[in-house]
């Protein structure tokens, strides 16, 4: 059982969805995975080019994206997965750029374009997404984040297998919120919050990574029917 973890923040140590990402990989090892976590801000990529050479009929191999980068090996490797876990923060209401570049490049050589829009990912597995973000839970669906989330829930479970989320929220952005703009946080707040909500976020973490190892992969929500004719 191998399951990768991808971090999705330039805040490549210490942070919330650093921290959360190791979390679940520490859950996914405690239940006898092999964990590896790839730093995507440590690798030199593009999203995805709209180049096609994946919807080739002449293509010579199902799921293999043309581009040539740091993500290359990265892509391979996904191939022997049994469980991926992409950890976010929230920028401006979607994922972080690079993301949003490697969700691109990570799914759409997978996508067939065929009538019930089936995956080419040859096996079902375990996928979640780990959101950090500034906004509490109620401001949510308010600020209509809820769309994003659902939206790449249905792309993992579509091209990979049923997608589960963990959402951290109001988290903590500063270390010390005296040394940078925050008039229009409550401070106090928020440094509580993160004393009590997080290490509970945490263990959510652990548990997901704990149901990414087991190997046991739930339906993925249907996908509604679009007919594009
Ligand atoms: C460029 C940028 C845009 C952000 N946009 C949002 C946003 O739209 N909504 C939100 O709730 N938080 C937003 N945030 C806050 C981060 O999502 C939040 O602090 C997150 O937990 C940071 O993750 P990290 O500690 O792993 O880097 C933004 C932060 C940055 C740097």
């Amino acid at each position: 059982m191998k399951v990768m973890a991808f971090n999705g923040s330039p805040r490549k140590n210490k942070w919330n969805t650093i921290t959360l990402l190791k979390n679940a990989l520490q859950g996914a090892k405690s239940a006898g995975a092999k964990a590896e976590l790839v730093q995507l801000y440590d690798l030199n990529y593009s999203g995805c080019i709209s180049c096609f050479a994946c919807k080739k009929l002449s293509r010579k191999e199902d799921g293999v994206c043309a581009v040539k980068d740091d993500l290359t090996e990265v892509l391979n490797r996904v191939k022997e997965a049994d469980a991926l876990i992409i950890g976010t923060p929230v920028y401006y209401g979607v994922e972080s750029a690079a993301t949003r570049a490697f969700l691109e490049r990570l799914c759409f050589p997978y996508l067939k374009y065929a009538k019930d829009m089936r995956s080419l990912f040859p096996r079902r597995i375990n996928t979640s997404m780990i959101y950090t973000m500034n906004i509490s839970e109620e401001m949510i669906n308010q600020m209509g984040f809820d769309r994003t989330f659902a939206t790449t829930k249905m792309m993992l479970g579509m091209h990979f297998g049923a997608c589960e989320l963990l959402l951290s929220t109001d988290t903590l952005q500063y270390s010390d919120y005296d040394k940078f703009e925050a008039e229009m946080f409550d401070k106090k707040a928020k440094y509580k919050r993160h004393e009590k909500v997080f290490p509970k976020d945490c263990k959510r973490a652990f548990e997901l990574g704990v149901r990414m190892a087991s190997g046991k992969v739930p339906e993925p929500e249907p996908i509604p029917k679009f007919d594009f004719k």
